[in-house]
C-alpha cells in the first residue's frame, strides 16, 4: 500500500443557507462593519473608567457598538452591565431593574443579596431567593425615591470593590431618564458616578437634541466626560461589505448592488441591512445564485406592501400641512423647502407654516434635520410617500 500523506487545509466555511444580514437587533460580530476607530476609542475610554456619552439618531448602531466594546472589556476581565433605561415604566422600576442587573453580576445571588441589603437602608428591599428579583415596595414619595436613587447609584462602585474588578456600566436609551423626573435623576447620577474611579460608564442616547441639552452648561452632566457622536458608516465600505456577504453566502451580486442598497437606504445602517436581508431572501426564494438590482426592487416592493398599513396610519395622523411638507421633503430631496418656488410648487403656504410643519415632523421622528437638509428617517416611508401619495 502506498503511504498517503494527508495535508491539513483550513477552510473557513460560511453557512450558505442562512441570511447573513441582520436588522432590528444588535448586530452579531459577523454582520458588524467598520466602526474601527469608534470602537477603539470607546474601549480606551471605558478602560480608563471614563463617563462617556454616545449620541446618534436612531438606528445608527449605538447598541451594537456598545455590545462590541463590552465584549472586549469582558475579555479583559471587567464586569459589564447593560441596562436599557427606556424599558421601564417608572423611576422606581428603573432603580429595581438597575439594582437587579448589578446584583446579577455577583458570583452568587446569596452574596448579591447580602451586599444589596447592606447598601440599601433608606427603604425596604425585597430580594427574591433565587428568582433574582429586586423590589422596593415602599418607595412612594419623591423623597423616598431620591434617597433610594442615591443608594442604588453607588452599587456599581460596591460591585467593583467586592469583586476587585473594573466595572463597566452601559445605560442605553439614556434620554429616557428625562421622563423620570429628569433633573433629579441627572443630579443624583452625576454626583454618584464622578467619584467612582473603578467604574466606566457609557450613556447612550438616540434623541440627539435631548442628549445635547443634557450636556449643556448648568446641567449636571456638563463636561462630565467625553462625548462621541456616532456618524453613518462610510458608504463605500458598507457597499463593499454587502457585496462581500452576498458572495460569501454563495450568491453572485450584480455589479453595483451593494452601492444601490446603500444609496436607497440613504446609508442608514438599519435600512441598509434590512434591504440587503430582504434582497437576499428574494434571491434565495427564487432559488437563484445571481443577486440583481431587480431582486432589490422586488424586495422593496414587497417591503412597501408589508408596511402599507403602518404607513397609512402615519399619514392619517399628520395634518394636511404636515403631509404637504413631508411630500416636499421627499420630492425635493429635503432642500430649499422654505424657498418661494418650492412652497408654490407643493402648495405649502407661508414660510412660518412650513417651519412649524417641519418642526412637528422632526419632533415625531418622521423627519430628521441635518444642517439645512431634511430627510425622512425611514427610507421605506420615503419610498411609500413618493409612490402612494399625491
Ligand atoms: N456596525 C454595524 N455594521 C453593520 N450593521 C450595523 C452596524 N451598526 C448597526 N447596524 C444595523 O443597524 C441596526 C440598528 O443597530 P443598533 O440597534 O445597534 O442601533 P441603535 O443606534 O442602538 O438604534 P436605536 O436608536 O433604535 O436603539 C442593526 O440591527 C443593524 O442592522
Ligand atoms: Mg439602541
Amino acid at each position: 500500500m502506498l503511504p498517503v500523506t494527508l495535508y491539513c487545509v483550513t477552510i473557513t466555511l460560511f453557512d450558505v443557507t442562512q441570511n447573513p444580514f441582520v436588522y432590528g437587533e444588535v448586530v452579531p460580530a459577523a454582520a458588524f462593519v467598520d466602526r474601527v476607530e469608534e470602537l477603539q476609542r470607546l474601549i480606551q475610554d471605558l478602560d480608563a473608567a471614563q463617563k462617556i456619552f454616545l449620541i446618534s439618531p436612531r438606528r445608527y448602531g449605538k447598541s451594537s457598538l456598545i455590545r462590541r466594546a463590552l465584549a472586549t472589556m469582558t475579555r479583559r476581565g471587567a464586569i459589564t452591565v447593560e441596562v436599557t433605561v427606556s424599558s421601564f415604566s417608572s423611576y422606581v422600576a428603573f432603580l429595581e431593574g438597575y439594582a437587579r442587573a448589578l446584583a446579577a453580576a455577583e458570583t452568587t445571588w446569596d452574596r448579591a443579596r447580602s451586599w444589596l441589603r447592606e447598601a440599601i437602608s433608606s427603604t425596604r428591599i425585597d430580594v427574591g431567593a433565587d428568582s433574582r428579583a429586586v423590589a422596593f415596595p415602599n418607595a412612594r414619595t419623591e423623597r423616598d425615591v431620591s434617597r433610594l436613587a442615591e443608594e442604588v447609584f453607588t452599587l456599581p462602585a460596591r460591585l467593583a470593590q467586592t469583586r476587585r474588578r473594573k466595572v463597566i456600566v452601559a445605560l442605553d436609551e439614556f434620554q429616557a431618564v428625562a421622563g423620570y423626573n429628569g433633573g433629579s435623576v441627572e443630579h443624583a447620577l452625576r454626583a454618584a458616578v464622578q467619584h467612582q474611579r473603578d467604574v466606566g460608564y457609557v450613556f447612550a442616547g438616540s434623541e440627539p437634541s435631548l442628549m445635547e441639552r443634557m450636556l449643556s452648561p448648568r446641567r449636571p452632566f456638563y463636561k462630565a466626560g467625553p462625548v462621541m457622536r456616532l456618524e453613518k458608516i462610510a458608504a463605500e465600505e458598507f457597499a463593499a461589505f454587502i457585496d462581500g456577504r452576498f458572495t460569501r453566502s454563495g450568491m453572485k451580486p450584480e455589479a453595483g448592488l451593494g452601492a444601490a442598497i446603500v444609496e436607497l437606504a440613504e446609508n442608514l445602517p438599519y435600512d441598509v441591512q434590512r434591504l440587503a436581508h430582504e434582497t437576499w431572501d428574494e434571491v434565495r426564494g427564487r432559488k437563484r445564485r445571481r443577486a440583481t438590482l431587480d431582486d432589490l426592487h422586488q424586495a422593496l416592493k414587497r417591503l412597501l406592501a408589508e408596511h402599507q398599513m403602518i404607513f397609512e396610519a402615519v399619514w392619517q395622523h399628520l395634518t394636511l400641512t404636515q403631509r404637504a411638507a413631508l411630500r416636499a421633503v421627499v420630492l425635493e430631496g429635503g432642500r430649499g423647502l422654505l424657498s418661494a418656488d418650492v412652497r408654490v410648487r407643493h402648495r405649502l403656504g407661508g414660510p412660518s407654516t412650513v417651519q412649524r410643519a417641519l418642526a412637528a415632523l422632526v419632533r415625531d421622528d418622521v423627519v430628521t434635520r441635518d444642517g439645512d437638509r431634511y430627510a425622512v428617517v425611514d427610507s421605506l416611508l420615503r419610498e411609500w410617500v413618493a409612490r402612494q401619495t399625491f
